[in-house]
């Protein structure tokens, strides 16, 4: 295997990371990754919040929670309560993608958070793709929330990725070949 398809394989989600900074050098190559990505059409319309502050972090992890309460939603309260209390993992890199919405900007913020998480993988770092934040742009603080956190207007939230060093380990998950389907 050449060292591309060795990083996708190896790739897996990491929940616990170490306190240690990313350096400028590994946040440059992030970005240039992020920046990298294909778009339809090259509409390139989705930004890359680079959350690097604890104390942004933490107001994320904050506003997470009141999104998820003020929609009474108990499975994903639950879900959350099984993953610690903890949505970002105390990850030293959180990056929140927004785009302004359009036929394919999930598919778009897709590609981007994959092209973060692999260039992570192949720099030493690892990752794990988060959903959840959602919870903080939609609902009754949906605007507030999207005006902390910068996002431009009219733009919607997608997707987010913590990165960071891992402080666990978890192997690669399972899969099952017959979900190609050679014709
Ligand atoms: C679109 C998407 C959203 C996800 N959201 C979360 C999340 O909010 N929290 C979390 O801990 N993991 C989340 N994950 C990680 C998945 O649970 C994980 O990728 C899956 O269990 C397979 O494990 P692996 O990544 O280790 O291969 C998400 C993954 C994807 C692709």
């Amino acid at each position: 295997m050449n060292t591309v398809l060795e990083t996708v394989c190896a790739r897996s989600s990491i929940r616990a990371y170490t306190p240690e900074k990313l350096t400028e050098e590994e946040l440059s190559a992030l970005r240039k990754a992020a920046l990298a990505s294909p778009t339809a059409m090259n509409r390139q319309d989705q930004r890359f919040i680079f959350i690097t502050s604890d104390e942004k972090r933490a107001r994320l992890e904050e506003a997470i929670i009141e999104g998820v309460v003020a929609s009474g939603n108990t499975a994903f309260l639950e879900r959350m309560k099984s993953r610690g209390g903890k949505v970002t993992y105390d990850a030293p890199l959180v990056v929140v993608i927004c785009a302004k919405p359009g036929r394919f900007s999930p598919v778009d913020a897709g590609i981007a958070v994959e092209n973060l998480a692999l260039a992570a993988k192949s720099m030493g770092l690892d990752s794990v793709i988060l959903g959840m934040p959602a919870a903080a742009f939609s609902g009754p603080n949906a605007e507030a929330a999207k005006a902390e956190f910068a996002f431009p207007e009219g733009f919607e939230f997608e997707i987010a990725i913590s990165i960071g060093h891992r402080a666990m380990d978890k192997a690669p998950h399972e899969y099952d070949g017959s979900h190609v389907i050679d014709l």
